[in-house]
């Protein structure tokens, strides 16, 4: 049997950095468990737009749709705000996302103890914390047309459409119901039904679906604005969130810093199933770029590498080394080895990226 494919994408800022790091815990996995992936890389955002005058090259978006799974470490970069709407880096991203069809974002916000005393909330508020957003990522107002600016008499008038429609809900729906009877089989859906059409019809919905094939999950609604201040005010009454495009992407930011940094936030997009049984697949840390910090080795490479272990579970079916994998961070934290974002004044130095992932092969090592 030939080896599973991996297409990495480092892309721009600390991409580069963090995903250095991740090829160190994929030859760690080859060498000491026989798990061996073909790698292949390619470029994507402002790395492919410098290279290919494009963002994604077609060519690029091919070995996508053909591999396994895709790794991607961010795009995007202050270099690039000048340029054309079509050709900023993160088109890039949502060309993949959109091509793939990766219906499913799947944002785990989950509280480390080594870190609870670091989230800006009360440590009581976030110790134990494990929550996961499944955010819709391939519709709504990040896709709906008609979009644009125009004129209107003296005027220019930007347009966004929300828009969302049944079957596109339906299949996030069950996503989330299908998580939620993996962990503590609760989801809560979240939308602005009180405002919005597209709202209402969500609800109606992820209702439907629930009462028609996952009655033995318990549901419940909530507006987006509520969702955001419940986040932060008791974010342990939360198991699965299920929410759209626009709102997962501002409550995930919120979530991820209920754990501390943004630095430690894994994300896995995922797809209907391919020929082989496994759902496309694109797994990409939560943080971008962080161009301020790019090439400094400063960067936290966790959040890539915890990706990893979600593409360890999600596409291949590795979980009890996914849970390796998260138990040697968990370890190296516990041990106090922590990149500059993860300091508190009285901390002692902060390790380099590399460090970082040195460590955390090592606590492989004494994992076996
Ligand atoms: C995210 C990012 C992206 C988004 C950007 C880079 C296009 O913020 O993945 O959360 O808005 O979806
Ligand atoms: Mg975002």
């Amino acid at each position: 049997m030939s080896n599973p494919s991996l297409l990495i994408l480092p892309g721009d800022g600390i991409g580069a950095e963090v995903m250095a790091e991740v090829r160190k815990v994929i030859a760690w996995f080859g060498e000491n468990q026989g798990l061996n992936f073909d790698i292949d890389e390619d470029l994507v955002g402002g790395a492919s737009y410098d290279a290919h005058g494009t963002p994604l090259t077609d060519a690029a978006m091919e070995k996508a749709q053909g591999v396994d799974a895709v790794l991607l470490g961010a795009v995007g970069g202050p270099k690039y705000d000048d340029l054309d709407f079509s050709l900023k880096p993160e088109r890039g991203l949502l060309r993949l996302r959109k091509e793939m069809d990766l219906f499913a974002n799947l944002r785990p916000a989950q509280c480390f103890d080594a870190l609870a005393d670091f989230s800006s909330l009360k440590k009581d508020v976030v110790a134990g914390l494990d929550i996961m957003i499944v955010r819709e990522l391939t519709s709504g107002v990040y896709f709906g047309e008609p979009r644009g600016i125009h004129k209107e008499g003296n005027e220019r008038v930007g347009v966004n459409t929300q828009r969302y429609t049944e079957s596109e809900i339906a299949r996030v729906a069950r996503s989330a119901f299908e998580l939620a009877r993996r962990r503590n089989n609760k989801v809560c859906s979240m939308e602005k039904a009180n405002v919005m059409e597209s709202g209402i019809l969500w609800r109606d919905v992820v209702t439907e679906v629930h009462a028609a094939e996952y009655s033995d999950v318990e549901l419940s609604h909530m507006y987006a604005d509520n969702g955001a201040m419940q986040l932060v005010r008791a974010p342990k009454q939360f198991d699965v969130i299920v929410t759209d495009n626009l709102f997962g992407d501002i409550l995930s930011d919120a979530a991820a810093m209920l754990t501390g940094s943004l630095g430690m936030l894994p994300s896995a997009s995922l797809g209907s199933q391919m020929a082989n049984g496994r759902p496309k697949a694109l797994y990409e840390p939560v943080h971008g770029s962080a161009p301020d910090i790019a090439g400094q080795g400063k960067a936290n490479p966790i959040a890539c590498v915890l990706s990893f272990a979600m593409a360890l579970r999600y596409s291949f079916d590795k979980g009890d080394e996914a849970t390796r994998l998260e138990q040697a961070v968990e370890k190296v934290l516990a041990d106090g080895v922590k990149t500059g974002d993860l300091m508190q004044d009285d901390d002692a130095q902060p390790v380099s990226t590399s460090q970082m992932g040195d460590a955390i092969v090592e606590a492989l090592t004494a994992s076996l």
